[in-house]
């Protein structure tokens, strides 16, 4: 039977990466410290400092990734002094210059976020997962996350309006277009940049865990079964056991020795044969967790 390897390596990601070859990689899929957002159990990296200390990071990750490979960040920025912090924002623009193309921005909403109140702001509840490529020509398996097409279909497809028969151009210019017509009697569509799904740190000895379903999607969408994933902020291990469910190679680096116990513990349960029958620890990873929306 061909076994799918899960190599965990402690250290910095700056040091570890390293040793790797260069186009190395299909897919980096992490969750970076978000400056200084948990420094009681990790540490953390001011704000003012973010784009410095990840930039060599970014280097090497740009070196370790195949050229049709995709560079995906999930990151938050924080209020501070009562308004957002622009550290995300001059990252993406520094990696820019750094050489990468910024080509698409997925919102994760967090379906189960915590209630509260503030005097100035709602609940956060959606984070940021920046796509990074180093051409424009990255493998993606669109059909990998087909989802089904929800209810409005009754109401929306059932009378056809003259522009739904046609093929309709943007009307903003972005050269996409669409014909409503296609999707008559279709029971799957193509899902949009915005990914529903619930947080899962309670389950979890990691307090920023990412829910399975994140990495197992961008997984999916980006790879091939055999592709090799990188995770150079690994935490609990959570993409490293997805990868192996899915049956694809992975590299995960974390720099506290603790979390890479925790990682190798995750990652022995994570068993895709059971994946395939439905059950991880009694229960399943719902990849069509999300709709239309
Ligand atoms: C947001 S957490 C990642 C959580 C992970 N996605 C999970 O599901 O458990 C970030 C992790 O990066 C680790 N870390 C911080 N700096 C690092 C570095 N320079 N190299 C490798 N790991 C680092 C932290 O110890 C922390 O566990």
């Amino acid at each position: 039977m061909k076994t799918f390897t899960a190599d965990i390596k402690h250290g910095d990601c700056l040091t570890v990466l390293a040793d790797y070859p260069a186009n190395f990689f299909d897919l980096i899929v992490t969750s970076p410290p978000y400056a200084d957002r948990r420094k009681n159990t990790y540490g953390g990296i001011s704000p003012e400092k973010y784009v410095d200390w990840f930039l060599p990071r970014g280097g090497q990750f740009l070196r370790v990734l195949k050229p049709a490979g995709t560079f995906i960040l999930n990151i938050k920025e924080k209020a501070e002094n009562g308004e957002r912090h622009t550290f995300v924002l001059e990252l993406i623009l520094a990696l820019r210059k750094q050489g990468w193309l910024w080509t698409e921005e997925f919102i994760w909403h967090k379906r189960n976020c915590y209630p509260g109140k503030w005097p100035n702001r709602f609940r956060d509840a959606w984070e940021r997962c920046l796509q990074f490529n180093k051409t424009r020509h990255f493998k993606m398996n669109q059909e990998a996350v087909m989802v089904p097409m929800g209810d409005w279909k009754d109401a929306r497809l059932k009378s056809l309006g003259k522009n739904d028969v046609v093929r309709f151009d943007s009307q903003v210019g972005s050269g996409f277009g669409k014909n409503i017509e296609n999707w008559v009697g279709r029971e799957k569509a193509y899902p949009s940049n915005v990914l529903h799904l619930a947080t899962e740190c309670g389950n979890k000895s990691h307090s920023a865990a990412f829910p399975e379903a994140l990495p197992e999607w961008f997984i999916r969408l980006f790879t091939d079964e055999g592709d090799l994933v990188l995770d150079p902020f690994l935490g609990s291990g959570t993409t490293c056991a997805v990868a192996q469910r899915l049956r694809r190679n992975s590299v995960g680096v974390e720099i506290l020795a603790d979390y890479c116990g925790l990682a190798e513990a995750e990652i022995k349960t994570a068993d895709y044969q059971l994946f395939e029958n439905g059950a991880k620890n009694g229960k399943r990873i719902n990849s069509g967790n999300h709709k239309v929306h």
